[in-house]
């Protein structure tokens, strides 16, 4: 484990001994799921027992004041961590959110008139999604600094939790009862504890005396969010902002980067949005059910390079039997979705990019945000969001290698930072508009859309209401 990297370790275990394999760190017994129907049985059917995380003395006790959401076990407090989170995220509600998802997406269109940022421009977009909706803060510019801002906040924690040497810490928790100068981890993580604190809290102040609704003021007239301190709820916020923001931009960067690659993907989305859309108006929300491409394509993307390449760990909380095994209180469960991804029997040539999969077999199944209760909450967010902004960039815009001293920049497809996340590295890409027209659509819808978020908000709000 130190000197190869976990995901292919288990790649190879998978490949020897089957869709179950147990194995041990330490004393602590884990298992790795690598079919989804065995997953959806232990972690759906069963989640009464199989909801909890492991325990993440670094991550969540130190550096999280055990309040991230998504790393604190099964209980009474992630269960009403949870109605706060469901309240502002479930499928009945995020519908709502799909006027600020136009503006934002017509702005990141003008943006790329102007520029090939992509980078800069999906940041810009999914960063001021969550912030609106968290606070009320809109991010209206491309150098923000609050979107470099969260992803440091967010790397720590998965920093400790790949670092082998913190790693020690958790196979072994008596360590962390060294004192401070032989335990260089406790220094650390109070600092982060504190960034993180303080970012979180100025933040849940801006929300609280922002004009109008949001996700801040959502919770604070909730029983759920009644029944939880200030830092709490900073946190339960904030976690919704940290991963949130990142697993949109991760999706949004590997979008991108598919397409480029496969070229005959895009052609055949704009074959799809000229048929369905026409030239004369932007895709809206109402298209997607008569988009399957699209959709296809957003499907394969998460299967060929799945951003959470083993969910976040679940863990037992009850001795239980599965198939003749036993598995006892405590086991780590680990879904692992890059195993089952990579299924040959289920995803023929699983390297290969190939959005038609989805549409020769329209049943396929995969599991990009995880399993039973602890599946992700934002993942209606995430896909209204990437959806939108995916289907306007490529009725838009042609976009190709990027190009310097008349020398193709090349893409290495599997330049991943693959740890606890996959996220690919970001890279350079090109976009030119189809057509003046199109062009003129986009200047036009700009000029026209409401940019004030007061009034996007209380919109939400209104419609919350009825
Ligand atoms: C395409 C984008 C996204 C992907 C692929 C993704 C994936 C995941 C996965 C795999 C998990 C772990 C599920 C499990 O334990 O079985 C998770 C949990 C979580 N996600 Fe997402 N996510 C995305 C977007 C979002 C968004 C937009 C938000 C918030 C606005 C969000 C908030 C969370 C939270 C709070 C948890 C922890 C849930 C818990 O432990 O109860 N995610 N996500």
């Amino acid at each position: 484990m130190l000197n190869q990297r976990p995901i292919e370790i288990m790649q190879n275990w998978h490949q020897k001994y089957g869709t179950m394999v147990a194995f041990r760190y330490g004393h602590q017994l884990a298992i790795s799921v690598g079919s989804l129907d065995i997953a959806q049985d232990l972690m759906g059917k069963r989640g009464a027992i199989y909801s909890s995380r492991p325990r993440f003395i670094i991550a969540s006790e130190r550096m999280t004041s055990r309040f991230n959401s998504a790393i604190i076990p099964y209980g009474k407090q992630w269960q009403n961590q949870h109605r706060i989170m469901n309240s502002v995220l479930d499928f009945s509600v995020v519908n709502r959110y799909n006027s600020l998802e136009d503006m934002e997406s017509k702005q990141t269109l003008v943006e790329l008139l102007g520029s090939n940022d992509f980078e800069a421009s999906i940041s810009r977009y999914a960063c001021s999604i969550v912030m609106t909706l968290g606070y009320g803060i809109r991010v209206e510019d491309t150098n923000n600094e609050i979107p470099a801002k969260l992803l440091e906040i967010n790397a720590h924690p998965f920093e400790a939790i790949g670092n082998n040497f913190y790693r020690a810490v958790e196979l072994f928790p008596i360590l962390d009862r060294l004192p401070g100068f032989l335990a260089p981890w406790k220094k650390l993580s109070a600092k982060v504890e504190c960034e993180t604190t303080e970012f979180h809290m100025k933040n849940l102040e801006i929300g609280k005396s922002s004009p109008t609704w949001n996700w801040v003021k959502n919770a604070l007239n909730s029983k759920a969010g009644s029944q939880v301190s200030s830092k709490e709820l900073a946190y339960v916020i904030g976690t919704l902002e940290q991963a949130g923001f990142e697993a949109i931009i991760t999706v949004l960067r590997l979008l991108i980067k598919a397409i480029v690659l496969h070229p005959h993907c895009l052609k055949e989305a704009q074959r799809e949005l000229d048929q369905v859309v026409g030239p004369d108006r932007l895709p809206s929300f109402d298209d997607l059910p008569r988009l399957p491409y699209i959709k296809a394509i957003i499907n394969e993307a998460m299967r060929w390079q799945p951003p959470t390449p083993f969910a976040i760990p679940h863990a037992t909380t009850q001795d239980d039997e599965y198939m003749g095994y036993r598995i006892p209180n405590g086991t780590v469960i680990i879904p692992n979705i890059w195993v089952m991804s990579y299924d040959p029997k289920i995803f023929p040539k699983p390297y290969e990019f190939r959005p038609e999969r989805w549409i020769q077999n329209p049943d396929l199944e995969h599991s990009p945000f995880g399993f039973g209760r602890r599946i992700c909450p934002g993942r209606h967010l995430a896909w209204s969001s990437i959806f939108i902004l995916m289907a306007r960039l490529m009725w838009a815009y042609n976009i190709t290698y990027a190009h310097k001293d008349g020398k193709r920049i090349e893409i290495d497809p599997w330049d991943i930072n693959l740890t606890f996340t996959a996220a690919s590295r970001p890279f350079e890409a090109s976009s030119q508009v189809r057509d003046q027209k199109k062009q003129d659509i986009i200047e036009r819808d700009w000029k026209n859309v409401c940019k004030d978020t007061t009034e996007i908000l209380e919109e939400i709000r209104l419609k919350k209401a009825v």
